[in-house]
């Protein structure tokens, strides 16, 4: 699998801010990666090209450098909002802008609370880029946050942590933990109980090596095409096992798939292991607004399967997957319906009935990798004749996915 996407815009982030030399082993080199690095440069570290197989070393300075023109996010939400963290530490103006997708994605959940801490922050649209934001002295912060956001989160922990205050934050329910283990690896103090997080501005930034776990959120689609394949297994190597991150199993479990998981070692607190799934039946399942935070990235390859499970799935609390890469609830059920699947959208809620018909018709994914890697997998099932708009829009965080799709069919044959 390739590196992990979260894993690998937090280490490239944190190396930037580090006085020296950080190499990254394993990161990700897709799109979403470039965009971290390129404006990381613009803010002055030196960082050897994004090339699969290649480590990245990364040369970072005590404080950012003054960017000359605006950075341009592209189409990274996780770049931007993290980003803006921490620049909010840095006393001077930075343009941050990106792709229509993500000019498009509320920026006020995070910059409201980087107001509060002593940032300032001028836009034309009240909730969206492009923006300006001038940082400075911060002040401590104790903030609820709105909706539960590894995004949001990160944001004002890496603010509190670049400018040296506390931060206390409470979230409604648990997201992807990486960024407190980054920051404890540091020399960070942060507890984290029943939904309170609380940074101490105990710790520095320092150079570091870390080897990146392979991506689960993208492991996912392979593991998913295995389930659906009708016979055969497969086993992904060297893929992250937080916890945080790998909710989907038990929902893979709980629709019938077989799964098997073993441990293989850690890199600076990040386990990771072997994933394997083995042809299966599946069954429709429930999931509550309380699951979603879990498995935030991977509802459109868990809905997609619904499509080939027995009996109707509902996957309800749904309102954060309207501001991701696109409207992914309203693009599921729109592209379901138009593979001959029924699905509907009910407020938040998404319902599937799955069919055993072959899928046919047309895939519309403005852009977005996820939904684009979700109907290829059902692409693969006997019979479907799916026409995607954009397949190579899975670049944006998995180089390679055609290939690696089309090579678990070719070894089975
Ligand atoms: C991410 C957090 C998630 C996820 C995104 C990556 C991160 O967003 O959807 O792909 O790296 O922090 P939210 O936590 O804001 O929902």
């Amino acid at each position: 699998m390739p590196g992990d996407k979260s894993i690998t815009h937090r280490a490239l982030l944190l190396a930037a801010l580090a006085p020296g030399s950080s190499t990254l082993h394993g990161a990700l080199t897709s799109e979403d990666a470039r965009s971290t690095a390129r404006v990381l440069r613009q803010l002055g570290a030196a960082i050897t090209p994004l090339r699969s197989g290649s480590p990245v070393s990364v040369q970072g300075h005590r404080r950012f450098a003054a960017p000359a023109g605006p950075l341009d996010c592209g189409n990274s939400g996780t770049t931007a909002r993290l980003l803006l963290g921490l620049l909010a530490a840095h006393r001077f103006a930075a343009v941050l802008t990106g792709d229509r997708s993500l000019r498009r994605r509320p920026m006020r959940r995070v910059t409201e609370p980087l107001v509060a801490m002593g940032a300032r922050v001028a836009s034309r649209d009240a909730d969206g880029l492009p923006l300006t934001i001038r940082g400075g002295r911060l002040q401590a912060l104790e903030w609820h946050l709105p909706v539960a956001s590894a995004q949001i989160k990160s944001a004002l922990l890496l603010a509190g942590a670049a400018a040296g205050v506390a931060v206390t934050l409470r979230e409604p329910a648990p997201s992807r933990d990486h960024t407190e283990r980054m920051l404890r690896h540091f020399g960070f103090e942060l507890a984290s109980r029943r939904g309170r997080i609380q940074l101490l501005p105990t710790g520095e930034f320092v150079p570091f090596d870390i080897s990146v776990p392979g991506v689960p959120s993208s492991a996912i689609f392979l593991l998913a095409a295995a389930a659906l394949a009708g016979r055969g297994a497969i086993t992904v190597d060297g893929v992250g096992l937080n916890p945080s991150r790998i909710g989907y199993l038990a929902v893979l479990q709980r629709m019938g798939v077989l799964v098997r998981v073993s441990s293989q070692g850690a890199s600076l607190g990040e386990p990771y292991g072997a994933l394997s799934v083995a042809a299966s039946s599946l069954r429709s399942v429930s999931i509550e607004p309380a699951d979603v935070p879990a498995v935030i990235d991977e509802i459109p390859m868990l809905a997609c399967l619904a499509a080939r499970a027995t009996g109707t799935s509902r996957f309800s609390g749904l309102a954060e997957l309207r501001v991701k890469e696109s409207d992914r609830l309203a693009l599921l059920a729109e592209n379901l319906t138009s593979i001959g699947v029924a699905a509907a959208v009910e407020g938040d809620d998404l319902s599937v009935t799955g069919t055993a018909r072959p899928l046919v018709g047309r895939v519309v994914t403005h852009g977005d990798h996820r939904i684009a890697m979700a109907f290829a997998v059902l692409a693969t099932q006997p019979g479907a004749r799916i026409r995607i708009d954009d397949p190579d829009c899975a670049g944006v965080s998995f180089p390679g996915f055609a290939r690696a799709l089309g090579s678990l069919f070719r070894e089975a044959a």
